[in-house]
């Protein structure tokens, strides 16, 4: 089974951005251990600051692989483009985050990709990426 880990912008710097809101840990360093924990799933992780770059990656993996987490960042919340390519791709889709969306600002309560996903995890620390690969493997378990 194959699974990708795509994020967005300023994931790279979770553990030194905000850490009130983000925690102090690196997600590399997370996402290193979290992968080491499934030796019968192949992963793929990426990471850009760029809109087209994501795209290309989600396009580039979404016809092969059998489920993305995918945490887009601040794109989740004005990017149709991301929403079109996961809407164009047949992997499903975990919209993954971090913090709680819901109980932030009201421009974080609108997801534009929330539709084209098959579901979303969000509020759970950096255990929102954990809870986003056991239900793909479940997902994939059932079709
Ligand atoms: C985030 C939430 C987004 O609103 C924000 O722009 C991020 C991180 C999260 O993981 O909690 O960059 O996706």
């Amino acid at each position: 089974m194959k699974i990708a880990i795509i994020n967005g912008p300023n994931l790279n710097l979770i553990g030194v951005r905000e850490p009130e809101i983000y925690g102090n840990r690196s997600l590399v360093e997370y996402l290193n251990e979290l992968v080491g924990e499934y030796p019968d799933v192949e992963f793929s992780l990426f990471q850009s600051n760029h809109e087209g770059a994501i795209i290309d990656e989600l396009q580039r993996i979404g016809f092969s692989y059998d489920g993305i987490v995918l945490n887009a960042g601040a794109y989740t919340h004005y990017s149709i483009a991301i929403a079109d390519c996961i809407r164009a791709i047949t992997a499903p889709v975990v919209e993954t985050h971090i913090s709680d969306v819901q109980a932030r600002e009201t421009f974080r309560h609108v997801s534009m990709i929330k539709d084209a996903c098959a579901t979303m995890v969000a509020g759970f620390g950096l255990d929102s990426y954990r809870l986003a690969v056991d239900w793909l493997i479940e997902y994939a378990n059932e079709q």
